[in-house]
């Protein structure tokens, strides 16, 4: 067979292949077998170089030209395969690509950021501690009774064994006061878990901080300071707070502590639920039994402790009314807060 006759037969049986080819692999092969590194149609080319000049002239355009269109064919081919695969037109590169949105934080994070960030202003290191703890870090060290209502299952998920998840960050105290001497001052937000009954107002999870500083002389006024500070900058110059006394297993003496409503000035509204008050935090002064059960010295060693509900204060300040809404991952609602 002459060259010319390898290239017609080529020319004949090639365009009806590809249109026949029912897949990617199929046109891949064809294109390997006519102009791949030993395809027929490659290697007629290659030969030109040794044909006699007038088979030159004959073959050498046209085998060029038809390598070209062989070319085209796959291509279309390979398009209108894809087509018939997804449905629909196959990606137009030319059009403009579409923007895709940008997730940003969500609002827990944002209020715990702003609380972060005032107490390291005011000179407090910043610390963690894990969701699944021991009970003794949660409970035991914290000077909670055996038989203290707190551990009952009603509110307590536990895990295994002495595991559970912390019902609170109090359990950051005894793990901070465990690593360090004192003085030292530090604030640990966190993820906490408690098996209530899910409502508008609760949720089995939501999130605290925790402050504490342990020092020599420590005093309660210390403590009214750096609260006052806190609600000064969170909520605004000049916002009152009001101590209510209270009782923790590790503290004492113990307060609970109200900010005056900042919707109506204290003078009663429906997020105050007409008090004028509302509760953001415990806190006192750290129990002696708690410095015993870490082997600090009572009489040389004193300090403040205090636990704010993050969630809560972010739903009053943002004027939230369900806490669910925090945890349902509603688009609509989260990319109000950014
Ligand atoms: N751990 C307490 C709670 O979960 C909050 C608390 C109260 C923390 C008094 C403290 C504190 O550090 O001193 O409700």
């Amino acid at each position: 067979m002459t060259v010319l006759d390898q290239l017609e037969q080529i020319e004949r049986e090639a365009p009806g292949q590809v249109q026949a080819a029912a897949s990617l692999e199929e046109i891949e092969n064809i294109r390997v077998a006519y102009i791949g590194k030993k395809g027929r149609l490659t290697s007629i080319l290659r030969g030109l170089k040794d044909l006699s000049d007038e088979e030159k002239r004959q073959v050498g355009g046209r085998a060029n030209a038809f390598k070209a269109r062989l070319e085209t064919l796959l291509a279309e081919r390979k398009t209108s395969l894809a087509e018939a695969v997804s449905g629909k037109a196959a990606i137009d590169y030319t059009l403009p690509g579409r923007p895709f949105r940008r997730g940003h934080r969500h609002l827990i994070t944002l209020v715990m950021g702003e609380i972060n960030g005032i107490f390291q202003r005011m000179g407090f290191e910043i610390a963690a501690g894990p969701d699944i703890e021991k009970d003794y870090y949660n409970f035991g060290a914290l000077n909670f009774p055996p038989d203290h209502p707190a551990r009952d299952e009603q509110d307590t998920f536990y895990v295994e064994g002495d595991l559970l998840l912390r019902t609170h960050t109090s359990n950051v105290q005894i793990r901070e006061f465990e690593k360090r001497t004192p003085p030292f001052k530090i604030i640990a937000p966190g993820r906490v878990f408690r098996n209530e009954a899910v409502s508008t107002r609760s949720y089995c999870v939501f999130h605290q901080v925790e402050g504490f500083y342990v020092d020599r002389r420590v005093t309660f006024g210390n403590l009214r300071g750096v609260l006052e500070a806190f609600s000064d900058d969170f909520f605004g110059r000049g916002t009152r707070l009001r101590f209510r006394p209270s009782f923790f297993p590790f503290t004492e003496p113990s307060a609970e502590v109200d900010v005056a409503c900042f919707l109506c000035g204290g003078k009663g509204c429906s997020l105050c639920k007409h008090e004028g008050w509302l509760e953001i935090l415990g806190c006192g002064m750290i129990d002696p039994e708690v410095f015993k059960a870490v082997g600090y010295d009572p009489e040389e060693v004193t300090g403040y402790a205090f636990g704010m509900g993050i969630d809560r204060i972010a739903m009053m300040k943002y004027r939230v009314n369900d806490i669910r809404l925090l945890y349902e991952n509603d688009l609509r609602f989260i990319r109000q807060f950014r």
